[in-house]
Formats: structure tokens, sequence, C-alpha cells
């Protein structure tokens, strides 16, 4: 059966273009088959996996536009079993017009619907709480919180928790958090360990065990178009995202049990 999870933040820069190619990866590597939709007008995720400007399209907003999937939107990438829904600037332009969509909150799962064939489906969501977040999150089984590990990481949090428990009392009832992840974790600085703790006393269990390392060659990989995992196996940062991996597989047989 898949499962879709958004990586949701309206915050920009606190991990989730990289938490997604990077999760995704590890996840293909151990055979699953996974999807990334990029639901983000940079494109990011696009960019990061190597996708070329020309192979973006159709993307999901002419999907969006539809109201359903278009299969040749479904790309390869160089990673065996991981596909991937291209994104462009074209995209910034949905979040206006999705609000004269009469069901403007459910048209990515009306798109997404008729997708069977993956294990996972990782919704790599703008910094915003607008539409393109709201409609990934009403598709969506559940959310993974990457949260920067730094001073203001908690501010902004609460109105993302605002955001899902609105969205939980209106359109997907079912939507559950996957997980609260901490990113570019310093271990030597006492704030990052503060900030860590703090997040942890907060959210209990739904903090993930597993914390990313700020580590340069996951800052390295995008620019080669290559999830950190393939540019340097070895890296901290890399092993850091298998053992995520790990983590989301564990919590996923507990749930089924
Ligand atoms: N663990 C990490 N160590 C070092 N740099 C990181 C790490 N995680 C993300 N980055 C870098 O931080 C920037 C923001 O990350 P990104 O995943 O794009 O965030 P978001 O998608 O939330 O905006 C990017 O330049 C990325 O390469
Ligand atoms: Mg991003």
């Amino acid at each position: 059966m898949k499962k879709i999870i958004s990586i949701s933040n309206q915050k920009g820069g606190v991990g989730k273009t990289t938490t997604t190619i990077n999760l995704a990866t590890s996840l293909a590597a151990i055979k699953k088959s996974v999807l990334i939709v990029d639901a983000d007008p940079q494109g990011n995720a696009s960019t990061g996996l190597g996708i070329s400007y020309n192979d973006r399209k159709p993307s999901i907003y002419e999907m969006i536009h539809k109201k359903k999937l278009l299969t040749e939107g479904i790309k390869e990438t160089l990673i065996p079993g991981l596909k991937i829904i291209g994104a462009n600037t074209d995209l910034a332009g949905a979040e206006l017009e999705l609000t004269s969509f009469e069901d403007r909150e459910f048209v990515f799962k009306s798109i997404f619907a008729d997708i069977n064939n993956f294990d996972f489906i990782f919704i790599d969501c703008p910094p915003s709480l607008g539409l393109l977040t709201i409609n990934s999150l009403v598709a969506s089984h559940t959310t993974l919180i990457p949260l920067q590990s730094e001073f203001f990481a908690l501010e902004g949090l609460s109105a993302l928790m605002q955001t899902i428990k609105l969205i939980k009392q209106n359109f997907n009832k079912d939507l559950r958090i996957e997980g609260i992840l901490l990113t570019m974790l310093d271990k030597r600085n006492s704030l990052s360990s503060l900030v860590e703790k703090d997040v942890r006393h907060h959210f209990g269990d739904q903090v993930y065990k597993t914390t990313i390392p700020r580590n340069v060659k996951i800052s390295e990989a995008p620019s080669h178009g290559k999830p950190a995992l393939i540019y340097d196996t070895h890296a901290a940062g890399s092993l850091a995202y298998i053992e995520l991996a790990k983590e989301v597989i564990l919590n996923q047989n507990k749930n089924n049990e």
C-alpha cells in the first residue's frame, strides 16, 4: 500500500528538500519504490536530483489544471526505484489560481488518487502555509517536519501545528505527524544541544531518535545534481539519512502491527 508523506515546515532553509531527497534515496536503496513530488516553485528537489528544466513538464502545475495525474510527468532519476514529478517557476502561479477552484483543498488528493505503484510518495512542500502546502497535507497520510537545530527552531512551529489541526478538523481527519526531525545539528555547539533538549521535552517521542548533523557533503551534493548518499555514501550526513530511513520503516511496521 502506498504511503503519502508531506515534508512540511513553512520556514525556508530548514532541510525539507534535503530530507525529501535523501530519505527517498535511502528508501529506494532498500528496494522500496519511491516517488518525489516537487511542490515548491523553486524546484530545488528537481535540481538536486539533476532533472533538467525540459524534463519538468508536465509538472504538478499542469496536473493541478487538469485535476488529474499525467503519467508522462513521472520522470526517472539516476537512482533506480526513485522517480520524480518535477517543478518549475510556473508553479508559483498555482498558489493564486487554486483560490478560484471550488475544491481548492482537494486537488492534490485527486491527482494522487490514481497512483498505486509506489510504496512511498514524498511531497516536498514550499516554505509557506498557502494552498500548495494545504493541498499536500490534505492528500497525505502523514507529515514529517524538519526543524533546524537553532534558537528559533520552535518559532513558527505553532502556526504549522495549528494548520495541521485545522486540516484534521476540516479536510483530512486521519492526518498524523510522521515525525519531527532535527536537522543541521552541531554537537559541538552547546546551543544546538539545548535546542535538541527543548524540542524533545516539548514533543517527546514524536521526535526521531536520529538527528541529521550539519555536514558539508550534504550542502555540496545538490550542485552536483546528486543525493548526498550518492555523492558521498560514507559522509556523516548520508549515514544519518540511512538511520532515519530505518526509523521510518520501523515506525511503519509498528503501526501495521
Ligand atoms: N545537514 C545539513 N548540513 C549542511 N547543510 C545542509 C544540511 N541540510 C540542509 N543543508 C543546506 O541548507 C540549505 C537549506 O536546506 P533545504 O533542504 O533546501 O531547506 P528547505 O527545503 O527547508 O528550504 C541548503 O543549501 C542545503 O544544502
Ligand atoms: Mg526546499
